[in-house]
């Protein structure tokens, strides 16, 4: 069957530190994609690779993304691109444009212009063979950030319910604001992630309340539990959608509302829903 929907069609993942969930946001949303038939090419901007790992890439023989950033050209994005291994488990497009350490040395503090705009360089040549591209962010606001960002129609910006949480969004939310006045008017904040909650916990409830205070509507739902079963399935490289459990599913369907958000807030697109289609 085919759908039509709104898609956007560049996400970036991002936050300010590392360890708060932007890898597990990224692998979440991708689940909840592939699950849903949509296309989609996660990019991992991360040096760590995370995202590469989690999404079962096999390396061998392909280019990785310094490379693409060193030479934006269609045939070194082709050959940084690799099929997830999660296509094993059922039939779909679900791509990486694969990491690697080396793109730490794409991470100066002043990028140039024509720096910034080498990531929506490449993906122009890919982008007509997929419906939503992911990028997972390294966590800074240097260059690979800001040509994440250059390449995006909306960012969401990944948080823990902490201390800081509040200045950290803030500051990220204003990065954004700059970006899209001085650089690329299409980009806006999505929203705002809330990870590794813990219902039970005053001081999270607390923070969860500044946050909203503070941002509004701009503090997304649903909030995201602190859940082992999405180490579990980040450990054996599987997509969360299709991993046992009761709390696996739940984290599933918190991604799938997620992602019902993001795609109500894109452009119109359509895609074959092949989940419906074996339902
Ligand atoms: N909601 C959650 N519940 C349980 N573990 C989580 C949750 N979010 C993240 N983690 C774990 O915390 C660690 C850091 O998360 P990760 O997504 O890699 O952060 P980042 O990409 O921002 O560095 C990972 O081991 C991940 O599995
Ligand atoms: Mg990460």
């Amino acid at each position: 069957m085919k759908v039509t929907y709104l898609l956007v069609h560049v996400l970036s993942v991002s936050s300010l530190k590392g360890g708060v969930g932007k890898t597990t946001v990224s692998l979440g949303l991708a689940s909840a994609a592939f699950a849903k038939g949509v296309r989609t090419l996660v990019v991992d901007l991360d040096p760590q690779s995370d995202v590469s790992t989690g999404m079962d890439i096999a390396l061998a023989g392909r280019l990785n993304v310094a490379d693409v950033l060193a030479s934006p050209k269609e045939k070194t994005v082709r050959q940084a691109i690799a099929p997830s291994g999660w296509t094993k488990s059922h039939a779909g497009t679900i791509d990486v444009l694969i990491g690697s350490p080396s793109a730490i040395n794409f991470d100066g503090p002043h990028p140039s212009i024509r720096d910034i705009w080498k990531l929506e360089e490449a993906l122009a040549h890919v982008e007509d063979d997929y419906d939503l591209v992911l990028i997972d962010c390294a966590p800074s606001l240097n260059a690979l950030t800001r040509t994440a960002w250059a390449a995006s129609d909306r960012v969401v910006v990944v948080t823990e319910p902490g201390l800081f949480s509040v200045a950290a969004a803030d500051r990220a939310l204003r990065a954004i604001e700059e970006i899209r006045r001085g650089l690329s008017p299409r980009l806006q904040p999505l929203g705002i992630v809330v990870n590794r909650v813990r219902s039970q916990s005053m001081e999270h409830q607390f923070r969860i309340k500044e946050l909203r205070d503070m941002f509004g509507p701009l503090v997304l739902s649903p909030q995201l539990p602190e859940r082992t079963s999405l180490q579990q399935a980040q450990g054996a490289a599987k997509p969360l959608h299709i991993w046992p459990g009761d709390s696996a599913q739940e984290m599933a369907a918190n991604f799938d509302q997620l992602l019902d958000r993001v795609l109500r807030t894109g452009r119109v697109g359509e895609y074959a829903d092949t989940a419906s289609a074996t339902r």
